[in-house]
């Protein structure tokens, strides 16, 4: 059956633009596209500060767009001063927007709560007076570990309101891993709730917090607030620790910004790279929220009566750019969605997209993928059977979407009629890098098509020399760009070294690898480059796996590596030496697999767990001792070896490590 639906599928199908679409469009039409591009290329800072200008408030403007006297260390605007959140609410206030919706919220349950910019606005200077009220300002690092509510876009705004450079922790992550990020970025607050309800269950994040605490290294920490979702009883230290409602009480809706300088940092986000452990992506104020917002214009076509949804957790970068930052700063209305698409059943998403009328629907392709299993054996879960007719366009992120995929979502969800965009972009870039913008571009399943203007997207060699179309090589942005990382919290050095080696003559090097079409120069991002996985949309590093799992008392050697997987994209298979003898029953083999996939779920989160444990006496090394991980790629997808295994010292370990229990 996949092989007929393959077959349907030429690669050179291209979707045009609907006509009606594209004439009410930002962006309309190749020539305008082309026109922005061309605008670029002939004065790329003069162009970003141009749609700067235009498109944020400033308190006081710039009058240096670039400074590149310390490259990579750019800065963009940054004698300029400005505030995200008064950029994202009150600019509004005065207009017709003030009374719009800013937020329809679903709760996991199905209740809905929506609030008006005007009352956004007020919230998040109640809560900002809070916090000034404690003592914070300027500079304070905030951890906010909370989930998909309207008070966690509250608290991230309030954060930039007072110049709090927030690290936000996705809230499925373990307490091991919120300390290191505590200790890392040095935060003074941590914002969190009691617990968390997704998929009809509650579960603790208060008590992560406490563990976290009790790990060591968080004395930086002066105050906790607990926002009481479930009401939970959770522990509370006194004068440490406050719930949400106690902060607010009788705080003032008014709290004027504070304003910073455009190089400000807005947040510090935690993402995982090929060595060591995650590395805290440091973004700017006005490089950042521009982006953010052109993106929401030109990439989704935002219109002031369309209702946009991005299923994106606040914990990933996505969240920011599109749920926190720039939905706002447009001043669209938006659905904020606590729980999981599978709960109460898998057709969660088109009954709300039915409910709330969403207009632009942007979601990850594990998230299609899964919902098209789960519609396969439960008719009632299919799109078609929903009034999905209030789409106009839809969105895909986080890992390529296959074009059966595509196909799929296209046919069933967007009734044939609303483009896809395929944004490829990553928690570096800030926003999206190369994608379509859908009243221009022509659609070809698979492909995120072609640069965002401003972005000098490009394929090279090793050494920085551009591929020709139709050859294979690596992804790189040659000028620096507004929205682009300013460095690795506490570590310009990694910085340095993982985005700009010196064989690229001060490129970015994204990481992955990409081949542009041979006809129509359009990009197919063909997978990392390095030693990261995309589990479902989500980026986990090998080694900080491996390092989780070394660190069980029963291990004495483990290598991670990724096999492709029909719904999250890759899987994760962990090779493992144990310290006493290898099981060889399948029982004993589940138990100890059992033991450290739940380990690995304390030590990094749930969403790394491994999804198969194979244990060997040893593994494959090379006679100084490397291991070969490409022939354990092999053994994990579970194909032949055919690659020469002459540098092997063990060849008879690869038997034992081919075999399931
Ligand atoms: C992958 C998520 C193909 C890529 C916004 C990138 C994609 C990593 C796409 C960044 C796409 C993201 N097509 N691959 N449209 N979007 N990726 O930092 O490997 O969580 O480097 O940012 O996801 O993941 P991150």
């Amino acid at each position: 059956m996949a092989g007929a639906i393959e077959s349907l599928l030429v690669e050179d199908r291209i979707f045009p633009p609907p006509q009606d679409f594209a004439r009410q469009a930002a962006v309309s039409g190749m020539d305008q596209y082309h026109a922005l591009c061309a605008q670029a290329a002939e004065d790329h800072v003069g162009f970003w500060a141009r749609h700067a200008r235009e498109q944020l408030q400033w308190h006081k403007p710039f009058t240096r767009a670039l400074d590149d006297s310390n490259a990579p260390f750019y800065k963009w605007f940054d004698d300029g001063e400005l505030n995200a959140s008064a950029n994202c609410l009150d600019r509004h206030l005065g207009t017709p927007t003030e009374n719009k919706t800013a937020i329809i919220f679903e709760s996991d349950g199905g209740e809905v709560t929506s609030v008006t910019y005007r009352e956004l606005h007020d919230r998040v200077c109640r809560f900002a007076n809070g916090l000034k009220s404690l003592g914070y300002g300027k500079g304070d690092r905030a951890i906010i570990y909370l989930p998909m509510s309207i008070e966690g876009v509250v608290a991230m705004q309030a954060c930039a309101r007072l110049g709090i450079i927030h690290s936000v922790v996705f809230g499925g992550f373990s307490a091991k891993s919120l300390q290191e990020r505590i200790h890392d970025v040095g935060a003074s607050l941590v914002i969190t709730a009691d617990e968390q309800v997704r998929g009809g269950k509650s579960i603790p994040l208060k008590p992560a917090v406490d563990e976290a605490f009790a790990m060591g290294g968080c004395d930086t920490v002066r105050k906790v607030i607990v926002y009481q979702r479930t009401g939970a009883a959770v522990s509370m230290v006194e004068g440490r620790e406050i719930t949400w409602s106690q902060l607010v009480d009788g705080q003032s809706s008014e709290c004027p910004p504070e304003y910073v300088s455009a190089e400000h940092p807005l947040f510090v986000l935690y993402t995982s790279g090929s060595t060591g452990k995650p590395k805290g992506v440091q973004h700017s104020t006005g490089g950042y929220l521009l982006h953010a917002l052109l993106s929401m214009r030109w990439t989704f076509d935002l219109k002031p009566t369309d209702v946009f949804w991005c299923t994106a957790d606040i914990g990933w970068v996505t969240g920011h750019s599109y749920v926190a930052y720039g939905p706002l700063a447009a001043g669209a209305t938006q659905v904020v969605f606590e729980g999981v698409p599978s709960y109460p059943d898998s057709s969660r998403f088109w009954r709300m997209i039915a409910r709330h009328k969403v207009s632009i629907f942007y979601t990850a392709p594990t998230a299609i993928r899964a919902l098209i299993k789960a519609c396969e054996s439960d008719r009632a879960t299919h799109p078609t059977q929903f009034d999905l007719s209030s789409l106009r366009l839809l969105g895909s992120v986080g890992e390529p979407i296959n074009p059966e995929a595509w196909m799929w979502y296209h046919t069933n969800v967007g009734g044939g009629r609303c483009p896809i965009v395929d944004t490829f972009w990553q928690t570096e870039t800030g926003a999206h890098v190369v994608t379509p913008l859908p009243g221009a571009t022509p659609l070809v399943p698979g492909s995120c098509t072609l640069p965002f203007p401003g972005v000098d997207v490009a394929v090279v060699d090793e050494t920085g020399g551009e591929m020709p179309n139709g050859q294979g090589g690596i992804l790189v942005i040659r000028k620096p760009w507004p929205a682009m990382i300013r460095t690795i919290w506490n570590d310009p050095n990694r910085f340095k070294q993982s985005y700009f080696p010196p064989e690229l003559h001060g490129f970015y090097l994204a990481g992955d690898g990409a081949v542009r079409n041979k006809q129509t120069g359009y990009f197919t991002i063909t997978g990392r480059i390095d030693d990261v996985l995309n589990v479902s949309g989500h980026r986990m590093g090998t080694m900080e796996i491996e390092s989780a799992l070394v660190a069980n008392k029963l291990v004495a050697e483990a290598a991670v590596v990724g096999r492709p997987d029909d719904v999250t994209g890759e899987a994760i298979v962990a090779f493992v030496v144990l310290k006493g003898v290898r099981p060889t029953d399948a029982a004993a083999a589940a138990k100890v697999a059992k033991e450290l996939r739940d380990w690995v779920g304390k030590e990094i989160g749930p969403i790394a767990k491994p999804k198969e444990v194979r244990f060997g006496d040893n593994l494959p090394k090379t006679r100084s001792g490397k291991i070969m991980r490409r022939l354990l790629r092999v053994i994990a997808r579970g194909e032949d070896i055919t690659q020469d295994v002459s540098t092997l010292e063990n060849p008879a370990i690869l038997e034992q490590l081919k075999q399931v229990l």
